[in-house]
C-alpha cells in the first residue's frame, strides 16, 4: 500500500517536471532514479529524469511515448536515442552536442516543425546512421544532415521541395523514405547517392519520373503521383533496378516510349490504375506484371513473346489484367504456350 502511494506521488512529480522546467530538473533525475531502482541496479547518474537508461543497455536511452515536449540533453555515452511518439515540436541547439557517438536518433510520430529545428542540431554527429523523422510536420529537409546516414525516413510530413544539396555527400545512404509528402520535383538532388537502393516516393505530387536517379537503385516506388510520361531509356542503363511501381498515376500509351520496359533485369512492374490501352512490351525475364484497372482493349501476345515456340517463352509468373476492357475470350490460344510459366493470370 505504502509503495503504491509513493509510486503515484513519484509519477505525479515526473509529470509536472516534464511539462514545466525540463532542463533544471534533469539533475534530480538520478536522485529519483536511485530511489526507484533496486539495490542491484547501478545508478545512471547522467540519465535525464524523463527517460529510462537501463543498465543492461548502457548506450541506449528510452524516452518514447511519454508526452515529452522537448528533447532532453543526451549524455555522451549514448548511441541510440528513442524519442518517438511524443509531443516534441522543436529541437534546440546543444541537446546532441555531447553525444557525438550517436548512431540512431528515433523521432517519428512527434509534432516537429521545420522552423523549430535549429540548423546545427544534426551537424556534429559524424556516426549517425539512422534518423527517423517520419510522421511529423516538417515542410523541408533539415539542414546539415550527417553524411554518414544510411537510413533516412521523412515520410508523412509536408515537404514540397528538395534543394539540390540536401543529401550532398551521403555516399552510404541506402534507403530513403519520402512517401506521403507534397514533393513536385526532385531535380538532381538524389543523383549523387551512389549507395541508394531503396527509394519510396509514393503519394507525392510528381508529374514525371525524377531524372538523374541514383544508378544503384533496385526498388523504386512511385505510386499515387501524377506521372504521365516515362523518359526514353529510363530503364536501359539501370541494371540494378528490379522493382518499379507506378500504379495510380496518369500514364497513357503515348507517355511510354516503345521498349521502355523491355529490360531483362526488371523483375516486377506495377502499372495498375493508369490509362493504358495497350499492354506494353516487356522482357521475357519479367516475373510479375500488374496492369489491372487500365483501359486495355487487346491481349497482345507480342507484348510478352516475340517468338512463340517450345524454346521461346515468357517467365512471367503473375499477370493481372482485371478491370480492363478485355475478357478471357480475347486471349489467343498461343498465349498458353507463351505464358506457360504463369501461375496466376487474372482477367
Ligand atoms: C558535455 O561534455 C563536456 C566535455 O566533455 C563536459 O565538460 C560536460 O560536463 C558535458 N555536459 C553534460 C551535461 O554532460
Ligand atoms: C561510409 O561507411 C564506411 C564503412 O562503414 C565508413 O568507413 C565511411 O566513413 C562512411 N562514410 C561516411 C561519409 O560516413
Ligand atoms: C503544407 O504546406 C503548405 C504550404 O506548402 C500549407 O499550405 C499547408 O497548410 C501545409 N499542410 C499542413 C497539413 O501542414
Ligand atoms: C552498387 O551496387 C553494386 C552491386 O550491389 C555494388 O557492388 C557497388 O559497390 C555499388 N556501388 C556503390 C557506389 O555503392
Ligand atoms: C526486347 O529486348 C530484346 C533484348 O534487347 C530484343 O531482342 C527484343 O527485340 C525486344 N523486343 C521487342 C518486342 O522489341
Ligand atoms: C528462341 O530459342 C532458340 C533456342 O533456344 C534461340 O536460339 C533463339 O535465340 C530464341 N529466339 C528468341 C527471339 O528469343
Amino acid at each position: 500500500m505504502y509503495g503504491w502511494v509513493f509510486l503515484l506521488l513519484w509519477a505525479g512529480f515526473v509529470d509536472l517536471s516534464v511539462t514545466q522546467h525540463t532542463d533544471t530538473l534533469t539533475c534530480y533525475g538520478s536522485y529519483y532514479a536511485s530511489l526507484y531502482a533496486g539495490d542491484d541496479e547501478p545508478i545512471a547518474l547522467d540519465c535525464p529524469l524523463e527517460c529510462d537508461c537501463p543498465s543492461a543497455y548502457p548506450d541506449a536511452m528510452y524516452c518514447h511515448s511519454r508526452n515529452l515536449r522537448h528533447v532532453p540533453f543526451v549524455p555522451s555515452r549514448m548511441k541510440y536515442v528513442y524519442l518517438q511518439n511524443n509531443q516534441i515540436s522543436g529541437i534546440t541547439d546543444g541537446v546532441f552536442d555531447n553525444a557525438t557517438g550517436l548512431i540512431w536518433i528515433i523521432l517519428h510520430m512527434n509534432q516537429l516543425k521545420s522552423d523549430k529545428i535549429s540548423n546545427k542540431v544534426f551537424t556534429k554527429l559524424p556516426k549517425l546512421e539512422r534518423l527517423f523523422l517520419h510522421h511529423n510536420k516538417l515542410d523541408r529537409i533539415p539542414e546539415g544532415l550527417p553524411r554518414s546516414l544510411q537510413d533516412l525516413r521523412m515520410n508523412h510530413n509536408n515537404i514540397s521541395s528538395i534543394p539540390a544539396d540536401s543529401f550532398r555527400g551521403m555516399t552510404n545512404l541506402t534507403a530513403l523514405r519520402l512517401q506521403s509528402n507534397a514533393i513536385e520535383d526532385l531535380g538532381g538532388a538524389l543523383e549523387s547517392l551512389q549507395s541508394l537502393t531503396f527509394l519510396d516516393l509514393r503519394g507525392n505530387q510528381l508529374t514525371k519520373i525524377p531524372e538523374r536517379l541514383p544508378l544503384n537503385l533496385s526498388q523504386l516506388y512511385l505510386e499515387h503521383n501524377r506521372i504521365s510520361t516515362v523518359p526514353v531509356d529510363f530503364l536501359q542503363n539501370r541494371p540494378e533496378l528490379r522493382f518499379v511501381r507506378l500504379s495510380h498515376n496518369q500514364l497513357t500509351d503515348n507517355g511510354i516510349p516503345p521498349n521502355t520496359f523491355n529490360v531483362s533485369t526488371l523483375m516486377e512492374l506495377d502499372l495498375s490504375y493508369n490509362k493504358l490501352e495497350k499492354i506494353p512490351t516487356i522482357s521475357t525475364n519479367l516475373m510479375n506484371l500488374y496492369l489491372q484497372a487500365n483501359h486495355i482493349k487487346e491481349f497482345s501476345i507480342s507484348s510478352f513473346c516475340r517468338v512463340v515456340d517450345m524454346a521461346n517463352y515468357s517467365n512471367l509468373r503473375v499477370l493481372r489484367l482485371e478491370a480492363n476492357e478485355i475478357s478471357s475470350r480475347d486471349v489467343p490460344p498461343e498465349a498458353l504456350l507463351c505464358l506457360r510459366m504463369a501461375t496466376n493470370i487474372d482477367l
